[in-house]
């Protein structure tokens, strides 16, 4: 059976870890699952009640679990894209790579990159390891931009890879006028690529382009992915959660139902719960507000126990 991905997304507080947490408990049921936190405040492992680390650990029969060092991910991310940059550009002597490539550790996007991209390593470990993996994800801003960024990604390498094609070409016009001419440089002979398949840039443009459009593609597919929305009985929580699904349905996202968790403390709770329905157009399920904390695989099987969360993975029969 092809791998099922869920993803836990909420504001902050309103309990994405706990939800993931037991979500990935029923799951681990029937199936073989990994539940992953990307939140750079990790408290999976405080759900859990178990000690975490960035390598997968066994929780119990069937469900494995790992808090994911965000530092060390972007750490390596930087480290892995310079070693490309400094390959594919070893030639130029004229822009200073040094000066970019620290500037490249402050710019914006990076920590995003650096969350999609183990979430895509995560997803290609888990392929015929896990039936599920549950991502318990950080608060819904970064959350929505990491996954709207395969499409962006997209767009602009499919410019970029235009772009590259007509240097390319002119390339190409004057290797035909003028033959081909070697340039030595620190007394190492280059000469430049002319056309597609020699070129470096242009083939990791290529293969960019592919990945971005496999997770979008991954993302897209109801019977792949599916986004489990976590909100409390409240109208801030309303507002958020209103705006992240507008974004996630626009990167063709399969959604729901909500899950309204908290619910009870308030008097009027049951009435906000009808009104979040209504107004997400969506059906909902509740968890109450538990009156002990539900810190431990035990204290989640009961708050879990009301709901059927085999509704938010893809695919259940
Ligand atoms: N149904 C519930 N009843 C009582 N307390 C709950 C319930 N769900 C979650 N909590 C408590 O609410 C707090 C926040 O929950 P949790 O950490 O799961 O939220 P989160 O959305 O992951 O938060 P963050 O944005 O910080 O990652 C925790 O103390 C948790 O134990
Ligand atoms: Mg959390």
């Amino acid at each position: 059976m092809t791998l099922r991905i869920v993803y836990s997304i909420g504001k902050g507080g309103v309990g994405k870890t706990t939800c993931a947490g037991a979500l990935s408990l029923q799951s681990a049921r029937s199936q073989k699952t990994l539940v992953v936190s990307l939140d750079p405040a990790h408290n999976l492992g405080d759900v859990l009640g178990r000690k975490l680390s960035g390598d997968v650990s066994d929780v119990s029969p069937n469900l494995w679990a790992a808090e994911v060092d965000m530092d060390a991910a972007i750490a390596r991310y930087l480290d892995a894209s310079t070693q490309k940059l400094k390959g594919a550009y070893s030639y130029l002597k004229t822009i200073n790579i040094d000066g970019y490539l620290e500037a490249m550790k402050l710019s914006p996007g990076i920590e995003e990159y650096a969350t999609l991209q183990v979430m895509e390593e995560l997803i290609r470990g888990a392929e015929g390891r896990y039936d599920v993996v549950v991502f318990d994800t950080p608060p819904t801003g970064l959350t929505l931009r990491v996954l709207a960024l395969p499409r962006v990604s997209l767009m602009w390498g499919e410019r970029l890879t235009g772009l590259r094609r007509e240097i390319l070409d002119r390339r190409q016009i004057i290797k035909n006028i003028q033959g081909e001419r070697k340039h030595v440089i620190d007394g190492i002979e280059h000469t430049l690529a002319a056309d597609e398949k020699s070129d470096a840039v242009m083939g990791e443009l290529r293969e960019y382009v592919d990945r971005m459009r496999r997770l979008s593609a991954t993302q897209a597919d109801g019977k792949i992915s599916r986004v489990m929305p976590v909100m409390n009985p409240d109208s801030l929580s309303l507002f958020e959660t209103k705006r992240a699904l507008a974004t996630l349905r626009s990167l063709g996202m399969t959604i729901g139902p909500v899950l309204v968790n908290k619910v009870g403390v308030k008097a009027t709770d049951e009435q906000s719960v009808r009104d979040i329905g209504r107004e997400l157009g969506l059906p909902t399920r509740t968890l109450p507000f538990s009156p002990v904390e539900p810190v431990g695989t035990e204290a989640l099987e009961r708050l879990a126990g009301s709901v059927d969360f085999g509704e938010w993975i893809p695919g259940t029969p």
